[in-house]
């Protein structure tokens, strides 16, 4: 980010924060609170969490604004260079991965293509069956549910995995402060994160929500969209289950990706 981008960004907030602190006749005592919660945060460890959950999905929604192909959502964490550990496997996610293309005409006219991609990186991760996540909450085998796969000859994925629960922030911190004395929940709908690899059209970053979910109109980060939502389907039949080697009722998800070169501009503008 240039030092004018800077400048320009951090004078029109200053300007509107004091707008508002005017506008709310703001005491001293009042901002020096605000001190203190923003300061809180850090000593507690949510330097972000507080941000992320007000914020971050206004940002994803402005990069989202006029692209074509999968939207992306919020970024999440880090990712592992190990496979899924599979703990309850009760969840298949499957779906194709595909790349918008521009190829010349005989008339010389771009010409949109939309076409399987094989090869494709996928980093998927998520939290186990209580609803914790690796390498975050204690307790947790190291990378469990974090992994990486490629898209086949096909360009189709899928994947074993447990059904995650709504996902509780944590709560006893600064932010779970703020969030009670709005009167609001601490919970995000069920949730799968994704993120795709391509050497030339960079990362899309992605959740994927399960329609009908809990939370899903009242997220506490309101990051769901329509794009990311999609269906669940619980799965009985004996011959499926037998072809499958289970003996409980497994839930199927779909979902499909478009990779447009747009999000090679966003890796570069990110670098
Ligand atoms: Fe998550």
């Amino acid at each position: 980010m240039s030092n004018d981008r800077v400048k320009a960004l951090v004078e029109d907030l200053e300007r509107l924060l004091l707008d508002f602190m005017r506008k709310h006749r703001i005491t001293h005592e009042e901002y020096r609170l605000a001190t203190v919660i923003l300061v809180g945060t850090v000593k507690a460890g949510e330097e972000s969490l507080l941000y992320d959950v007000f914020l971050e999905a206004e940002a994803t929604d402005i990069g989202n604004d006029g692209r074509e192909g999968s939207p992306e959502v919020l970024k999440g964490r880090s990712i592992s260079p190990t496979l899924l550990c599979l703990r309850r496997p009760m969840c298949f996610l499957s779906g194709s991965t595909r790349l918008v293309t521009f190829c010349s005409s005989t008339a010389g006219l771009p010409t949109r293509q939309v076409n399987p991609w094989q090869g494709l990186g996928l980093d998927l991760w998520q939290a186990d069956a209580e609803g914790l996540y690796s390498n975050i909450h204690p307790g947790i085998p190291d990378w469990n549910l974090r992994g990486q796969i490629r898209s086949d000859a096909n360009g189709t994925y899928e994947v074993q995995t447990v059904l995650p629960p709504p996902y509780e922030i944590p709560k006893d911190g600064p932010t779970g402060r703020v969030l009670s004395a709005l009167g609001r929940h601490f919970f995000g709908p069920a949730h799968l994160h994704v993120k795709l690899r391509h050497p030339s059209y960079g990362e899309l970053t992605s959740q994927i929500y399960f329609r009908d979910g809990q939370y899903l109109n009242s997220d506490v980060a309101s990051a769901v969209r329509d794009g990311l939502v999609a269906s669940l389907k619980r799965n009985e039949n004996p011959e499926d289950l037998s072809a499958k080697g289970l003996s409980l009722p497994y839930y199927e998800v779909r979902y499909d990706f478009v990779l447009a070169p747009h999000h090679a501009h966003d890796a570069r503008r990110v670098a």
